[in-house]
């Protein structure tokens, strides 16, 4: 028998990952879980943020950003770039964080986080609560140790998952590979 509950309550797995935004020198960091690839060719990005917080006042002045992705053992940076706003606070330095320059946009990487993808905005809507925005992807870095023959090792990632406010690891072995029903 199936219940049903507050539609407010996502359950599906999100991600949970630290997005800067802002020129070299104001830049400042927001933690995101409303964040998905959405489109293939090209491949887009949409991230979601409500106008009330810092960094919609730095994304919709650049029309730039960057998506660090952690691994778990980076879940107090995540969690502390998601509980603090920059307009208080120096969230670079209070966690020792290093910016390092993007490929093609203005918006600094973070450095200790072994992912990164660089996004310039092609489109914004507006939708209840929160502005969201497509980004086109411009550049992917991937710490080498992460990779297996050029390609992301999907038993060496370690994200942070999000479901109903809790953080999970990825310490399981993955089920299946995607379309394994048709092989
Ligand atoms: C796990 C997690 C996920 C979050 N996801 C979002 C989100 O998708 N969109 C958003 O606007 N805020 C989200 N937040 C809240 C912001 O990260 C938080 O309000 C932050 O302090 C804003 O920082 P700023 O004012 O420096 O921009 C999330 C927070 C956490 C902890």
């Amino acid at each position: 028998m199936k219940v049903q509950i507050d539609k407010s309550t996502t359950p599906i797995v999100s991600p949970a990952v630290v997005i800067s935004v802002g020129d070299w020198d104001n830049a400042n960091l927001i933690t995101l879980a409303w964040v998905a690839r959405v489109v293939s060719e090209p491949p887009v990005m949409s991230v979601s943020i409500r106008p009330s917080r810092h960094s919609f006042t730095l994304i919709e002045k650049l029309g730039e950003f960057v998506i660090n992705i952690p691994n778990s053992d980076l879940i107090r940076e995540m969690d502390y770039c998601g509980t603090r706003t920059g307009r208080k606070t120096n969230k670079w330095e209070d966690l020792n964080l290093t910016k390092q320059k993007g490929e093609k946009v203005s918006v600094p990487l973070i450095k200790e986080f072994p992912m990164n993808i660089e996004c310039k905005v092609t489109k914004r809507v507006e939708y209840g609560s929160h502005m969201i925005y497509l980004g086109e992807v411009i550049t992917v870095h991937v710490e080498e140790g992460l990779l297996k023959d050029g390609k992301i090792d999907p038993l060496s990632q370690d994200q942070i998952v999000y479901i109903a406010r809790n953080y999970y690891g990825l310490t399981k072995e993955p089920l299946e590979r995607q379309a394994f029903s048709v092989e």
